[in-house]
């Protein structure tokens, strides 16, 4: 996310310094120490952006605590004064609600040096970057090397939830999460109008993109029982937008496909 750099941006931040975590704390098997209570599941949202999904999130459940990961610092803090206004009274004293939101400036490609084994209950990418050239395959937070890392900081069973409007993208996710040996549920291409709406907390970019007329694809995924010793070369998704609409149906389950 490319924004206008913030006046005042280290200061600003320090003053909300509670809240955040300095990503050279953040080792293996610290983060729920963070927390005012340790024992809450811990949520991982990576890429944040301005907060508007973290914060639905950790007000609809008090009982997870919620780490915010997003690697440019001006966006976080735009989420972090967010956070704090939802209770000014908050300010400096993390006991406090919202006491089970934390963020982190950091950046997902190194997950496994800031969590331990099994440390993370639950991850949310939302409308992550697409990179949609080839040669930027790697970069995309559902590549082989980025769920490698996810089911190491996560036990088998665990769920990354993912939410784009690229269809792109949404196709190449769903083929790296099987190849790589996630199973994929309650996979819908009009998450807006399917049974699953109710529950759902909007992004900044979704509420964006679904003004204009786009419709929200949305996947949860389970950890494997192991990564893969080799990474699977995932291929194009054959399907164009056009052919995979679903007209019918807003719920479908995910059909394994050798045509590539
Ligand atoms: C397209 S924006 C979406 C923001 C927000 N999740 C939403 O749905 O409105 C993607 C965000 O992810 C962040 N991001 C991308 N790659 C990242 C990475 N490897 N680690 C941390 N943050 C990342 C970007 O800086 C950007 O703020």
């Amino acid at each position: 996310m490319r924004m206008r750099r913030k006046k005042h941006g280290d200061e600003r931040r320090e003053a909300l310094s509670h809240l955040l975590i300095d990503a050279a704390a953040l080792t293996p098997g610290q983060a729920r120490g963070f927390f005012t209570d340790p024992a809450k599941p811990l949520m991982l949202e990576i890429g944040c952006g301005k907060g508007d999904f973290v914060i639905g999130m950790a007000k609809k459940h008090p009982e997870w605590n919620f780490l915010a990961m997003e690697r440019v610092p001006d966006v976080i803090l735009c989420a972090m004064e967010k956070c704090s206004a939802e209770n000014p009274s908050a300010a400096g004293e993390a006991s406090l609600p919202p006491d089970n939101i934390r963020f982190c400036i950091a950046n997902a490609n190194a997950l496994t040096e800031y969590f331990a084994p099994g440390e993370i209950d639950g991850i949310y990418l939302n409308f992550s970057d697409p990179w949609p050239k080839s040669g930027h395959e790697k970069r995309r937070l559902t590549y082989g090397s980025f769920l490698a890392q996810y089911r190491t900081v996560m036990d088998a069973g665990r769920t990354v939830t993912f939410k784009t409007d690229n269809r792109g993208l949404f196709d190449y996710s769903l083929l790296s999460f099987e190849a790589n040996g996630w199973t994929c549920e309650d996979v819908t291409y009009d998450l807006h109008n399917s049974i699953w709406n109710a529950d759902n907390v909007v992004t900044e970019y979704e509420r964006n993109f679904s003004e204009k007329g786009f419709s929200i694809n949305r996947v949860v995924a389970y950890a494997p029982k192991t990564n893969p010793d080799v990474l699977p070369v995932i291929p194009k998704p054959d399907r164009t937008d056009a052919d995979s609409v679903q007209t019918d149906t807003d719920c479908v389950t995910v059909e394994k496909t050798n045509k590539m």
